[in-house]
């Protein structure tokens, strides 16, 4: 009775914007609602404002990097590149992941030690290997002395040029980034939409996924919608097989021994490989999450080569053969006493393999295709 209550204000709601954009309303198909913070209501204008600042290379020790050299939208929003190259050609240890989505995932980073877009936001400007500066105030300083930003910032915050703080800036950068969202993939049309969008070896393929893959236990899709992530982290047996049982005691130890600094954190995993490849364990310390990384969405996924954390697998074949031998890339590789229990070899047969590539590419947003 109340299921059907509720099914039935739904629809009630669901008729009521009489004026709604249908065109957009196909692009967010199989995505979920939106949670978007009290404190940062999305406005027209912090959207703008949010645009601009993530385009502008001013705000970079050499005024040649801004966010969106690393997440290009017409590159699915990342670089393409196996790890980041920031300021001075400098290269981090880390794949960029793409920002179209972002602002579902419950934590920011491969490791989550961002709680949210606000608070990611303000660290690639300080990365050494990013943006390269030293704090914040340069951006503080660039924008005061733009008529346009001081513009900007009085219609959209209400601020005077004094007034503008570093939060005003990565509320209306997250602001943007909320705006970024890309479903409508073939697969949303046919699983969520009953249209008939996906050929045989697509197909075949959702049932490897689902099925003798086992990928959906980590990349989740639900009733009503699929973001392809649990939002939690698991150590699937990439990066940590080059590190030495040796390299991990000593730098476990130390990490256990510091008091937790989250902008320390931020600057050892892109300047340092060794570090970088705690994963998540950096964050929490907790032994079992060593090596531990974020699941990533796969939606547009067919738009973001490399793959993994420290981009080490080039394509989605590469990526399968992985999971199918059990999370080694390489058979010869040390044992990993860290490795998910959901990661075992598959012995998947050519065709699964095959099939489940074909599926993965079938999750594209065409709105995001059309920007490539
Ligand atoms: C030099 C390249 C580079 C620049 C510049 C850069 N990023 Fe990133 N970005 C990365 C890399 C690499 C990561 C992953 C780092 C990690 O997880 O430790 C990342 C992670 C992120 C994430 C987390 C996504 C997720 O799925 O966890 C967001 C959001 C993001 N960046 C937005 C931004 C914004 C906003 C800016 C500008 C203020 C910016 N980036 C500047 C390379 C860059
Ligand atoms: C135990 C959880 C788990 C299972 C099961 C799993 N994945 Fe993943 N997947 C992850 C995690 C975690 C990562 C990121 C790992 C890293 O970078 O170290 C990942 C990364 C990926 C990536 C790269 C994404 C990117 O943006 O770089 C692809 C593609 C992928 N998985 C596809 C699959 C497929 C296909 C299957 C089934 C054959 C599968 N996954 C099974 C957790 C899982």
């Amino acid at each position: 009775m109340f299921l059907q209550l509720g099914s039935l204000l739904a629809a009630l709601l669901f008729a009521l914007p009489a004026v709604a954009d249908t065109k957009e309303d196909a692009n967010l198909l199989g995505l979920p609602a939106l949670k978007v913070p009290a404190n940062n209501p999305i406005t027209p204008e912090r959207v703008t404002l949010g645009q601009r600042l993530y385009n502008d290379t001013r705000f970079s020790s050499t005024g040649k990097i801004s966010c969106a050299t690393c997440h290009e939208p017409n590159k699915g929003f990342t670089d393409r590149l196996a790890v980041s190259k920031g300021v001075n050609g400098l290269t981090g240890t880390r794949s960029s992941p793409t920002v179209a989505n972002a602002a579902f995932s419950t934590t920011q980073f491969w490791d989550g030690r961002s709680p949210d877009l606000e608070d990611q936001a303000l660290h690639p400007f300080t990365n050494p290997v990013e943006m390269g500066l030293a704090n914040h105030e340069p951006i503080l300083k660039t924008i005061r002395e733009d008529k346009a930003y001081v513009d900007a910032f009085k219609k959209t915050f209400n601020l005077e040029p004094n007034d503008i703080k570093i939060q005003h800036v990565t509320q209306a950068i997250a602001t943007f980034e909320r705006t970024q969202l890309f479903g409508g993939s073939k697969f949303d049309r046919w699983y969520y939409g009953g249209e008939n969008t996906l050929n045989a070896a697509e197909k075949r393929g959702f049932q490897a996924f689902i099925g003798n893959g086992r990928c959906v236990s980590c990349h989740v899709i639900e009733q009503t919608q699929a973001l392809f992530t649990d939002n939690k982290f698991h150590n699937i047996g990439v990066g940590i097989n080059k590190m030495k049982q040796a390299d991990i005691d000593r730098l476990s130890k130390e990490y256990l021994r510091a008091q937790y600094d989250q902008n320390e954190v931020d600057k050892k995993a892109l300047t340092d490989e060794k570090s970088s490849e705690l994963g998540r364990f950096a964050v929490t310390r907790y032994i079992f999450e060593m090596g531990g990384f974020k699941t990533p969405t796969l939606r547009n996924i067919d738009l973001t080569a490399p793959y993994m954390h420290d981009g080490s697998l080039k394509t989605l074949d590469e990526v399968v053969e992985h999971y199918n031998l059990g999370g080694a890339s390489n058979p010869k590789e040390v044992i990993n006493p860290y490795l998910s229990g959901g990661i075992r070899p598959l012995n998947l047969t050519a065709q699964e393999k095959k099939d489940l590539v074909a599926f993965m590419k079938a999750l594209s947003s065409p709105k995001l295709v059309a920007k490539k």
